[in-house]
């Protein structure tokens, strides 16, 4: 085996050896993610519970990803959030990203008082850790 590794080439024994390291530096950088993510929810937490379906000021967002808009009965959400649910609209990652990047142009007259966050890496990070509150 020693022999045989020896004489291989140099590229092909770095070759092998980055097809070995990738899924571990591939889930590193996701775990990082979430942590990221867990700790953006914190602008979200006083009004969103992530770990519970209790609602506080907002609906609680456990298992809100492919949850219709104002799917959680029982909370009283605006006018507007309950008609973009029944127009189709389902928090995905594309409509996630719209909704927390400007919740106001995403749901006009959405009664969630958020001036939305400006960076795509946060929001792709906080929409990461609500995956993974199912
Ligand atoms: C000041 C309180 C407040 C903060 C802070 C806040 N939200 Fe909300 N959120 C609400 C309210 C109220 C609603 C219901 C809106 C409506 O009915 O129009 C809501 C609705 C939502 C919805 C739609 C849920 C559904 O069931 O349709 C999502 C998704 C959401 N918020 C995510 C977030 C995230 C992520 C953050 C942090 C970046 C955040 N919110 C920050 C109050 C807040």
């Amino acid at each position: 085996m020693r022999e045989m590794r020896s004489k291989m080439p140099i590229e092909l024994r770095m070759l092998l050896s980055s097809l070995v390291l990738l899924p571990f530096l591939h889930s590193a950088a996701l775990a990082a993610d979430i942590e990221r993510g867990q700790r953006l929810f914190k602008v979200c937490a006083p009004c969103h519970a992530i770990d519970s379906d209790t609602n506080k000021a907002g609906p609680h967002l456990k298992g809100v990803f492919g949850r219709p808009a104002g799917g959680v009965a029982g909370f009283r959400y605006s006018k507007a959030m309950s008609e973009a649910g029944n127009a189709g609209l389902v928090w995905d990652d594309k409509a996630l990203a719209e909704f927390l990047s400007s919740p106001k142009t995403k749901v006009p007259n959405t009664s969630m008082r958020f001036w939305g966050m400006w960076f795509q890496s946060e929001i792709d990070d906080l929409i990461a850790y609500l995956k993974v509150n199912p």
